[in-house]
């Protein structure tokens, strides 16, 4: 049986393991799926020791997704966009890496919630491993606009320069959390900041009835960014979705099989 895992420090909590195995039993694979602690020290061994026992392809989690890019022999033009990985595939001529958390984003927004990219303001909050893996998959469906908002200014501008050439027609600018002005589309919160209950403070007139305020954490309760968004009238969305996705995506690239995703994350959802 083909052999895969996700490495990450901590890892019990992860939901990989069931996300894929009910991938595999939903298209006929035959697969296992494992969750590995890594020592925080010892990534590269740990990854060696899988692909001695045979492993075919793992995911990267928290907080390996930087050392996970730099120990790849190749990496997929997403991977290199992003600057991160979190899918490796060990191949007879090495590890490639790939990064599908963004398309993951951009398929949970596009299909899940059923709200077109193209033509449409976005603003994306943060400038950190998550909000770059975000960018290009999100430029890829043309807005008319995205807005790089972040605390440390520089670092959203870096962002910007690194993907000007890339925007295809969009307007592509950076500032911090408390310039953008009037209603978008959408608003992605790519920080860290829900993680200790903040907020990045945007001007509440950046959400209206309409937008779609996407939060990439999830958990049981809305966090503050989704319940700020929608005392001001905005429809949110936690990152569950985008979970779901990019484990679909992952799939698809050591499987060749894409998995249908709509029943598994209502499941998903009913268990938080
Ligand atoms: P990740 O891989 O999750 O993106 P990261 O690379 O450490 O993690 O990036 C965290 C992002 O959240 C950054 O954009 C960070 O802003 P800075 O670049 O200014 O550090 C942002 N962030 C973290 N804590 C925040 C907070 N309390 N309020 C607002 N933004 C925050």
């Amino acid at each position: 049986m083909d052999k895969y895992c996700v490495f990450g420090n901590p890892i019990g909590h992860s939901k990989s393991p069931d996300i894929h195995a009910a991938y595999a039993l939903q298209t006929g694979q035959q697969l296992s799926y494992e969750k590995r602690l890594a020592p925080l020290d010892g990534f590269p061994a740990a990854v060696r020791a899988f692909v001695a026992e045979g492993g075919k392809g793992a995911n990267v989690t928290v907080p390996f997704k930087l050392e996970a890019h730099k120990l790849c022999g190749a990496l997929t033009m997403r991977a290199q966009a992003a600057g991160a990985v979190n899918t490796l595939l060990f191949t007879d001529d090495g590890t490639i890496g790939d990064n599908t958390d963004g398309a993951g984003l951009v398929n949970d927004i596009v299909g899940n919630a059923g709200v077109p990219i193209t033509g449409k303001r976005v603003l994306l909050l943060g400038a950190g491993g998550a909000a770059r893996g975000a960018v290009l998959p999100l430029l890829e469906h043309h807005p008319s606009q995205l807005t790089i908002a972040n605390r440390t200014v520089a670092t959203a501008e870096a962002l910007v320069a690194q993907f000007a050439a890339l925007s295809g027609g969009a307007a592509l600018s950076a500032c911090g959390y408390e310039a953008p002005r009037g209603q978008y589309d959408i608003v992605i919160n790519a920080t860290s900041a829900s993680l200790q209950s903040d907020l990045p403070p945007v001007p509440a007139e950046v959400f209206g009835p309409g937008t779609l305020a996407l939060d990439m954490m999830y958990g049981k309760e809305p966090t503050v960014f989704m319940q700020f968004a929608a005392d001001h009238g905005a429809i949110v969305r936690d990152g569950l979705g985008m979970l779901v996705e990019q484990a679909a995506e992952a799939f698809m690239a050591w499987r060749g099989v894409r998995p249908q995703t709509t029943e598994l994350l209502a499941q998903l959802r009913s268990k938080l």
